[in-house]
């Protein structure tokens, strides 16, 4: 590290570095309170049955169950890739990443606690812990547990082949498919504009903030996606094979948010089949971006816009 020792500034991963340090925000200062009163004058104000107040906030739960344990997980699992990044730059991008990660898990627990849990106090329900089975499909463990798989693989055998897989599990499908699913899907619900749903201000606050974080993670595993195959020669069919193998398990996950439910066209919001018809739309169109050599990837305003 000598005098002439500089950061490479232009650098994708260097500015997204910038971007994050200059989007600073804290989970714990977006206002709740709203939140907990209109999820509980809903349950007064509705002629609901108490069935159907129990269904309908067991839709919210497992939704966020799954969101709160899905950022614990990718808090947990991003440091091998940090071991495996090479340049200084790509460093840096990614202890904004990690950091970010925790304060998304951080969210959704708060959520929970401040909001959850003491709404369905106020209409009679026992509380509930976040970590319960039933909030979660069988998919959904399986496909975190191969996303964990992916990951730690790199400790091992840092190849771009792996590289290729663990990007592919991480940033394209938790983070751009699932992800990308379920906040287009609770916006939709919860920004004021469905009827018969409440109105989640602090909810949908939350989730635009995460949302232009996941921009930059979902932009830089695109990027090394795309470079890897294009200028390190892996083969397109590693990306194809992964995602055949996992996106499927995005899909079934998305549907059990809607188990609590004897019919989903019950549901007065965006139901299940909207939800995977998303998912899919998103899968084509990342790959398009990553694996077509004359097609950017997008900017990061437009990565994770909702629609
Ligand atoms: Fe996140
Ligand atoms: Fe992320």
């Amino acid at each position: 590290m000598g005098a002439d020792y500089s950061l490479g500034t232009s650098e994708h991963s260097y500015r997204y570095y910038r971007n994050a340090v200059e989007g600073h925000w804290d989970p714990y200062e977006i206002d709740l309170e709203e939140d907990r009163e209109n999820l509980v004058a809903m349950a007064d104000d509705v002629d609901w049955s108490d069935e159907e107040i129990e269904n309908s906030t067991n839709i919210l739960g497992s939704a966020l169950a799954m969101f709160g344990a899905g950022e614990e997980s990718v808090t947990e699992d991003l440091a091998p890739l940090a071991v495996a990044l090479e340049s200084i730059e790509d460093q840096m991008f990614i202890t904004t990443q990690m950091y970010e990660e925790a304060k998304h898990a951080d969210f959704f627990d708060r959520y929970w606690r401040e909001v959850i849990n003491p709404a369905r106090e106020a209409v009679g329900m026992g509380t509930t812990s976040p970590h319960e089975d039933r909030w979660y499909a069988d998919e959904y463990i399986d496909l975190f547990e191969r996303e964990e798989e992916a990951m730690h693989r790199l400790l091992d055998e840092n190849t771009p082949e792996n590289r290729v897989k663990a990007h592919a599990h991480y940033h394209l499908t938790v983070e751009g498919i699932l992800a990308q699913t379920g906040y287009w899907g609770l916006t939709k619900n919860f920004d004021g504009t469905a009827d018969d749903l409440p109105h989640l201000p602090g909810l949908v606050k939350g989730i635009k903030l995460i949302r232009g974080d996941e921009a930059r993670h979902v932009g830089f595993g695109m990027k090394k996606v795309k470079s890897a195959i294009h200028d390190e020669g892996v083969d397109e069919e590693v990306l194809h094979s992964t995602l055949e193998d996992i996106v499927p398990l995005v899909q079934k996950t998305v549907m059990h948010v809607w188990d609590a439910v004897d019919d989903p066209r019950d549901f007065p919001g965006t139901g299940p089949g909207r939800l995977a018809q998303y998912a899919a739309d998103r899968h084509q169109g990342r790959m398009k971006q990553m694996l077509d050599a004359d097609t950017e990837i997008p900017e990061l305003e437009e990565l994770t816009a909702l629609e």
